[in-house]
């Protein structure tokens, strides 16, 4: 069982978030980034998925070898940064369903603002992984994961590539039993609800919008 917060200190992922988090980094080196690192956390996130046994033939001989169990697991982006993730962990899973959330931040409240929701049908016997670059005041990922219960999920993960300890707690506070997996827990969050050190506005940065 993944603890509650999993930060994931691999070499090669410290080195990449590094080149992310710098201002002069381009779009293109950003978005290449965020798909590479999305896919070494999956790796994590997806540690526990069950496993069955399978009879095959090898070339030489036959085999019973280990082959994923139960329904496909489902990819939830929180959009539109989530987006930025989903790309890179489709490519390691190609067979994912996906779903989408749609919430913005009210710039005033920093609260979610609901404008598109739809995600694949069962979720209840799915793995769910709702996916967010940032890790903020953890309003929206809170209101995600309501909405995913809602629609059935008991067994949810949240990765993200940044947190702040005040997203974590209140993740903790309202969700207790989705476990976090993340690339670094910065040190707070700025009165506009940025992460700092952080890496600026990530869909910004990503589609280069600003
Ligand atoms: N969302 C972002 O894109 N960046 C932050 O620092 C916080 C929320």
């Amino acid at each position: 069982m993944l603890d509650h917060l999993t930060v994931v200190t691999h070499p090669l992922v410290q080195h990449k978030l590094t080149i992310m988090r710098d201002k002069d980094t381009s779009t293109k080196s950003f978005r290449q980034l965020l798909r590479e690192i999305s896919q070494l956390l999956a790796y994590e996130v997806t540690r526990e998925l069950p496993m069955t046994i399978k009879r095959i033939e090898t070339p030489i001989c036959p085999m019973d070898a280990p082959t994923l169990d139960g329904k496909k697991l489902a990819l939830i982006s929180i959009l539109r940064a989530g987006n930025g993730l989903l790309d890179g962990i489709l490519e390691l899973v190609p067979s994912a369903r996906v779903g989408f959330v749609g919430l913005y931040r009210d710039p005033d409240t920093l609260q979610p603002v609901q404008y598109y929701y739809k995600v694949p049908e069962g979720l209840d016997g799915r793995l769910v992984i709702a996916v967010d670059p940032m890790l903020a005041t953890g309003n929206s990922s809170v209101a995600a994961v309501d909405l995913l219960k809602k629609s059935g999920a008991t067994n949810i993960r949240f990765l993200c590539l940044l947190a702040a300890p005040e997203g974590i707690a209140r993740m903790k506070e309202a969700h207790p039993d989705v476990p976090i997996v993340t690339a670094a827990v910065d040190s707070h969050l700025n009165d506009h609800g940025y992460i700092v050190p952080g890496l600026g506005d990530a869909g910004d940065r990503m589609f280069g919008t600003k």
